[in-house]
């Protein structure tokens, strides 16, 4: 599977490593990638580029960024699995509150109607992105996916279990709602509590 990854920060990076080691062909999207001069074991192209030639695109650059980033190809992006991976925050990533009945995995689903918008990832800190950090835990972290398109959070769900993660079905793309909160309060609990960034939620069901 051809996977687009918009951002090659902390997010980006670590996903393009965990998707590549599961056998996907990456590309990474960049508003500048001349400004990487470093190699990357990655393409690197123009959003642009990116946007046009993949079938999954995951989105790692701030909420803040991604509706004006994405708006501009809504109709290149009919039907297109759009990985909602960011969290609603402020620069000191405290969070950016959008109203009750609202989030940012639905803005990005609503400035982009015609393609499938699946939020994913957004609870999991970078720093148990890898491998390593998931042999940490007793247990696979938990990925919570929610969408409205079932095939597309399928593909999703396929993808988080393929890269180590444990998936959970969260509902429709309103589950963002609560996705993000949690986001919040992992944030809360480990950077504004010190508690730190090696931690990671698991949800526990009794089959
Ligand atoms: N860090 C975490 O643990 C974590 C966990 C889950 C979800 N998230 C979410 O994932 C997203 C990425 O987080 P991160 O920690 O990877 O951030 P980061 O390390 O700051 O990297 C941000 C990336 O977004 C790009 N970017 C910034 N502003 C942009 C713009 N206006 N247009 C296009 N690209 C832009 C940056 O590229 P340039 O080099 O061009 O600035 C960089 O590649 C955020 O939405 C965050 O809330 C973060």
């Amino acid at each position: 599977m051809k996977i687009g990854i918009l951002g090659y920060g902390s997010v980006g990076k670590r996903l393009a490593e965990l998707c590549t080691q599961a056998g996907h062909i990456v590309t990474i999207g960049l508003r500048e990638p001349s400004a990487i001069t470093s190699d990357l074991p990655y393409v690197k192209k123009s959003i642009q580029e990116v946007v046009l030639e993949s079938n999954i695109l995951l989105v790692a650059i701030p909420f803040t960024a991604a509706v004006e980033t994405l708006r501009p190809f809504a109709d290149k992006l009919m039907g297109t699995v759009i990985v909602d991976c960011t969290n609603p925050l402020q620069a000191d990533w405290s969070p950016l509150f959008l109203g009750q009945e609202n989030s940012a995995g639905e803005e990005i689903q609503k400035a982009l109607p015609q393609s499938k918008v699946v939020k994913a990832f957004n609870t999991i800190f970078a720093d148990v992105m890898s491998t390593a950090a998931q042999q940490y835990f007793s247990q696979p972290i938990t990925a919570f996916i929610a969408g409205n398109d079932t095939a597309a959070k399928q593909q999703v769900i396929d993808l988080a279990k393929a890269i180590g993660f444990a998936p959970v079905d969260a509902g429709d793309i309103t589950s963002s709602r609560y996705l993000e909160a949690m986001a919040h309060l992992n944030i809360k609990i480990a950077v504004g509590l010190g508690g730190g960034t090696n931690a990671a939620f698991i949800y526990h069901q009794k089959h």
